[in-house]
């Protein structure tokens, strides 16, 4: 493994560059690949079997493209995928939930709540994870259906997806959550319609503490670029490119049409 290989990232589609964003503003000189399986989202709704089929060919393209790592930027592969595929594989897999699972337990924090897509609240993941390292933390999970869609669609100021968020939100806030942590990679791109519900600071948006988690390891695995030149970046998706791009845009600006993969 070299440190100047590729590091690849995937979602079922925009959903990721709210952690990719974070990744190439922290660390410009890695090169990187970032896959958005359009063509399968959302993943939400698919069982562990599609799911594992998905991850599987994804992470065949990335071995083909000689990645050093690869980041699963996507919380529904993290919860059902992840544990199946870890050893199959000559390169290192980062997945969102296991890698930042640990810090959010130790924020002091006695309720939390979840919102995330129905595969990873019905996989209980977020709970499992977060109860291994403080095991007095109470846990709310609640899924989201429609969110993913609302992102995709380019409808995240529709009333449809206004008035979902306000239900999803009052039946949160019956828990009396002290935090609520955004479980799907999508969900950052809802964050100014959230806050109309509950403030800002209320919900954890994971991708800042994965990307540090991810940074310390590759440099204790000697994988860090320490290039002084920008990164290569290339993009790929499974379909629609053009909506790829248009929708990527609160976090990311993807300036050339995606190939398709
Ligand atoms: N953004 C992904 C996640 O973090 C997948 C959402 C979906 O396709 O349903 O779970």
């Amino acid at each position: 493994m070299d440190r100047i290989f590729p590091i690849g990232f995937f979602d079922s589609g925009v959903g990721g560059l709210s952690v990719y964003s974070r990744f190439k503003s922290d660390l410009p000189s890695e090169n990187t690949i970032y896959f958005g399986d359009l063509k399968n989202m959302p993943y939400g709704s698919k069982t562990k079997e599609e799911l594992l089929g998905f991850a599987r060919r994804i992470l065949d393209f990335m071995a083909a493209n000689k990645v050093k790592a690869v980041v699963i930027a996507c919380n529904t592969s993290s919860a059902t995928v992840y544990d199946t595929i870890k050893n199959e594989y000559d390169f290192k897999i980062y997945p969102i939930i296991q890698s930042s699972a640990e810090v959010i337990a130790n924020m002091n924090i006695k309720r939390i709540g979840v919102f995330a897509t129905l595969a990873t609240i019905n996989s209980h993941v977020y709970k499992r994870e977060l109860q291994r390292y403080n095991t007095n933390i109470e846990v709310t999970e609640i899924a989201c259906p429609n969110w993913t869609s609302y992102v995709e669609g380019g409808k995240t100021n529709s009333e449809e997806c206004i008035e979902n968020i306000k239900l999803m939100m009052s039946e949160m806030n019956s828990y009396k959550p002290e935090k609520i942590i955004l479980g799907c990679t999508h969900y950052p791109y809802l964050l100014d319609t959230l806050s109309k519900f509950a403030p800002t600071d209320v919900f954890i948006d994971p991708a800042e503490i994965f990307v540090e988690f991810i940074k310390k390891d590759l440099n204790i695995s000697g994988l860090l670029n320490d290039s002084k030149t920008t990164g290569k970046e290339q993009f790929f998706v499974s379909a629609n490119p053009k909506e790829f791009v248009s929708n990527a845009k609160l976090f990311y600006e993807v300036r050339e049409l995606p190939a398709i993969a």
